[in-house]
């Protein structure tokens, strides 16, 4: 299988008035074509910065990034992004939000053709008859929906979710989680999502990282064969609670504590 993201040792500090902060630490990531990686640690570990470093927004000071083989050095049309916060822009529908990404990556295509391609993601999203509404019209659940089709709707090869579902209530996100199930179904695509949710890296993902505390370095992964799309009773097996219980134990490591276990005996 080739590797379609690939992230070979990067280490970065920024510069602060204090002097320079040490964020990633020889942090390595490979992610196969297709499938989907979540990355999981403590608060302030480089996350976000791993993913701007990944669109090409900013460079490591050590180490290299490496998408569909080539070298990332400058921001990347090809990578689609949904973030905690959506940020749409209020000032277009919701419909002109979802095709945004497309007027820069496809500037020559026809209006009729950027349009039926993000409606047929809004369709399949359950957003039909909310084309023409302006994002403060709808719910958290729904802008989030949307998000998620703007970041579809050029055929990025790599997505990369920065806790989409973080703000969002427990029915709604697992809602979300099994939604995220049916798009790669229908439109596979290589993702990296970073979560603070354990649940939500196990019911997702086919491998999951765990980062130290800052400065982040690979410190666990754990892979999950279960096909997918998966049902979401799959959270409740015997398998995926000892995989949450061993999930956690290791975020307890990279935050400097002892595991649950240790600490009992
Ligand atoms: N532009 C910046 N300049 C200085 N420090 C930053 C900057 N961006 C993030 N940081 C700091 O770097 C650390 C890692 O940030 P971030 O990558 O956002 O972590 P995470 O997403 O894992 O919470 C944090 O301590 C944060 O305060
Ligand atoms: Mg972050």
């Amino acid at each position: 299988m080739t590797e379609l993201i690939d992230i070979k040792g990067v280490t970065h500090s920024y510069q602060t008035p204090a002097g320079p902060l040490p964020v990633l630490d020889n942090f390595s990531v490979s992610v196969p074509e297709g499938r989907f990686c979540a990355v999981v640690g403590p608060s302030g570990c480089g996350k976000s910065t791993l993913t701007r470093m990944i669109a090409g927004l900013m460079h490591p000071d050590k180490g290299e990034v490496w998408l569909h083989g080539e070298r990332v050095r400058s921001p990347r049309k090809t990578v689609g992004m949904a973030f905690q916060n959506p940020v749409l822009l209020e000032w277009r529908t919701i419909l002109q939000n979802v095709i945004l990404p497309l007027e820069i990556v496809a500037p020559r295509m026809p209006k009729a053709k950027k349009e039926a391609r993000a409606n047929e993601l809004l369709a399949m999203v359950g957003l039909e008859g909310f084309e023409g509404k302006r994002p403060s019209e709808l719910s958290g659940g729904m802008r989030q929906r949307a998000s998620l089709c703007r970041a579809l709707v050029h055929k990025p090869d790599v997505l990369i979710l920065d806790e989409p579902f973080g703000a969002l209530d427990a029915f709604t996100r697992e809602d979300l989680w099994q939604l995220m199930h049916q798009l790669r179904a229908e439109e596979p695509f290589t993702a990296l999502l970073i979560t603070h949710d354990l649940r939500e890296s196990v019911y997702l993902a086919d491998q999951v990282v765990v980062m130290s505390g800052r400065p982040g370095t690979t410190q666990y992964i754990l892979d999950i064969d279960d096909p997918a799309p998966r049902p979401i009773d799959m959270l409740y097996s015997t398998r995926s609670v000892e995989r949450l219980a061993e999930l956690r134990a290791q975020i307890q490591i990279a935050q400097g504590r002892a595991p649950a276990t240790e600490a009992r005996a």
